[in-house]
């Protein structure tokens, strides 16, 4: 192909071959949010003592927000489908697409949830100067457990030092369709 063309839908619910546009809002919002969770993430520890509680904040606030915009996205997601690809994209792209959309999702509930639940086993629950938003104190899930804590830790940090990998597969992906093979698949989601 020559240029990029938005591909043609196969399926009559999306005839122009497009993700619905509730499906490109959950989309493209989680795209900013995600990056200020993994960005924040990934330097709270070398932040010194003081701002860090600030950080703390943020980085627990934006997950929590990931969470909520997550679970009302796979609900839409479970009950509404996706556009049909068109057949001449190869089973092997497909399924390369797919395991890491599944995987994506999975990491978009699964990785809020253990940092949620890593903070109240450390007995340090989203209130006073780590409150949501800075200023919403949320109700403590447990005491304090740090057995539980640290391993709960040790998959979070998995998870969050893997998504950047996942998510640079993610985008050379899109880059690659829309550059390279010039199929249109990035145009279906904008
Ligand atoms: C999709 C959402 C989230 C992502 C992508 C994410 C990502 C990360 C990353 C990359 C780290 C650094 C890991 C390390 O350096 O070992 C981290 C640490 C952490 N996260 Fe999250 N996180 C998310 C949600 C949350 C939520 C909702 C909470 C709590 C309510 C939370 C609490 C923590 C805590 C307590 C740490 C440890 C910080 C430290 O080392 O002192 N995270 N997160
Ligand atoms: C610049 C960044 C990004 C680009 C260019 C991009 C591009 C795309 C495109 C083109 C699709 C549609 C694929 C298809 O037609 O089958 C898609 C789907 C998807 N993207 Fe992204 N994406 C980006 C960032 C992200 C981020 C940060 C996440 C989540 C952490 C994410 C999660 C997903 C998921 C779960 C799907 C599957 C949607 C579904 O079928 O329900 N993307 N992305």
């Amino acid at each position: 192909m020559d240029q990029a063309v938005p591909l043609r839908g196969q399926d009559s619910r999306h005839p122009d071959g497009q993700y619905s546009t509730p499906a490109k809002v959950f989309h493209w919002v989680t795209v900013p949010l995600m990056v200020l969770a993994l960005l924040s993430g990934l330097v709270i520890r070398f932040i010194a003592e003081e701002p860090k509680m600030a950080f703390y904040a943020l980085h627990e606030s934006t997950g929590l927000i990931i969470l909520a915009v997550s679970a009302a996205r796979l609900a839409w997601r479970l009950t509404s489908r996706a556009p049909v690809l068109p057949d001449h994209i190869p089973p092997r792209l497909r399924a390369a697409a797919n395991t890491v959309h599944h995987v994506l999702y999975a990491a978009l509930i699964i990785q809020p949830v253990l940092g949620f639940l890593t903070t109240n086993a450390y007995g340090f629950p989203l209130q006073g100067r780590t409150a949501f938003l800075g200023f919403i104190d949320l109700p403590k899930f447990m005491e304090a457990r740090e057995g539980l804590a640290v391993p709960l830790h040790w998959a979070h940090s998995l998870i969050g030092w893997s998504l950047p990998f996942l998510l640079a597969a993610h985008i050379s992906g899109a880059v690659y369709h829309h550059a390279i093979r010039r199929d249109g698949t990035l145009l279906r989601m904008l």
